[in-house]
């Protein structure tokens, strides 16, 4: 998979190391990114040696382990700890991924863990993603219809166009994607990014909405969708396997199409 750039303030220098406890059996090396912006310092690359047999097989487990044994003032975000909310997502090994989702085992040498590249950082592993949370806002995320459903009664939709939805509603909101794509990276003011634009493209496919033509005029902007240059770097990132990608060209058809 490829490697992806490190976050926006990205002089690291080393930092403190925190040697396993005494009696520890197997024992594994995380290489941590620490950064505090209400210190003056550089972000630092903190060493922490734990106990494999003391925690859990999984990225989140020894960050949580650290946390709660070692060091109280690491931060990071996690939720539901099986893949599903999206908050754990961060660099680890030169890869976006989920730290609950993603084994110990499945890397080699010492454990690098990175907050997402290429956005700001509130502290240590947590991104600010109140910008991309902005943009997402920006395509209105719901259903947008004329009347409201009749009391007591569902808007149907045939089995054919609620396939249409997959691929997309599984959607976790990771911003793994968002932050690997590298049109993303150099136009995060103005281009939506493969997170943004695979939601804007699941409402706009939706039977049920009424806001199609809106919601495409609002993409027909030079920077917003037409930034994305087919580099795929967001499907490859997706821990969920969905395609921005796929979606964002999707889009971009039903633009060339109503013109016609
Ligand atoms: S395909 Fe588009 S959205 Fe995906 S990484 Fe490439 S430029 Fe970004
Ligand atoms: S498309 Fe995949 S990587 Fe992107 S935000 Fe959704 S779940 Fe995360
Ligand atoms: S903690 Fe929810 S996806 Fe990892």
């Amino acid at each position: 998979m490829a490697e992806f750039r490190l976050p926006r303030n990205s002089r690291v220098r080393d930092g403190k190391t925190h040697p396993a406890p005494g009696g520890a059996g197997r024992r594994a090396r995380f290489r941590v990114y620490r950064y505090d912006p209400d210190s003056a310092g550089t972000p630092r690359l903190d060493t922490y040696e734990i106990d494999r047999d003391r925690c859990g097989p999984m990225v989140l487990d020894a960050l949580i382990e650290i946390k709660n044994e070692i060091d109280a003032t690491l931060t990071f975000r996690r939720s539901c700890r099986e893949g599903i909310c999206g908050s754990c997502a961060m660099n680890i090994d030169g890869v976006n991924t989920l730290a609950c989702t993603m084994p110990i085992d499945d890397v080699k040498g010492d454990v690098r863990v990175y907050p997402l590249p290429h956005m700001d950082v509130v502290k240590d592993l947590v991104p600010d993603l109140s910008g991309a949370y902005e943009q997402l806002a920006s395509v209105k995320p719901w259903m947008r219809a004329r009347a409201p459903a009749s009391p007591g009664e569902e808007r149907p939709q045939s089995p054919e166009d609620r396939e249409k939805l997959d691929g997309l509603y599984e959607c976790i909101l990771c911003f793994c994607c968002q932050t690997s794509c590298p049109s993303y990276w150099w136009n995060a003011d103005r281009y939506l990014g493969p997170a943004v634009l695979l939601q804007a493209y699941r409402w706009i496919v939706d039977s049920r909405d009424e806001a199609t033509d809106e919601r495409l005029d609002d993409l027909e902007d030079p920077f917003k969708l037409y930034r994305c240059h087919t580099i795929v770097n967001c499907a490859k990132a997706c821990p969920k396997r969905l395609n921005p990608a796929r979606a964002i060209a999707e889009t971009k058809k039903l633009m060339v199409r109503r013109q016609g």
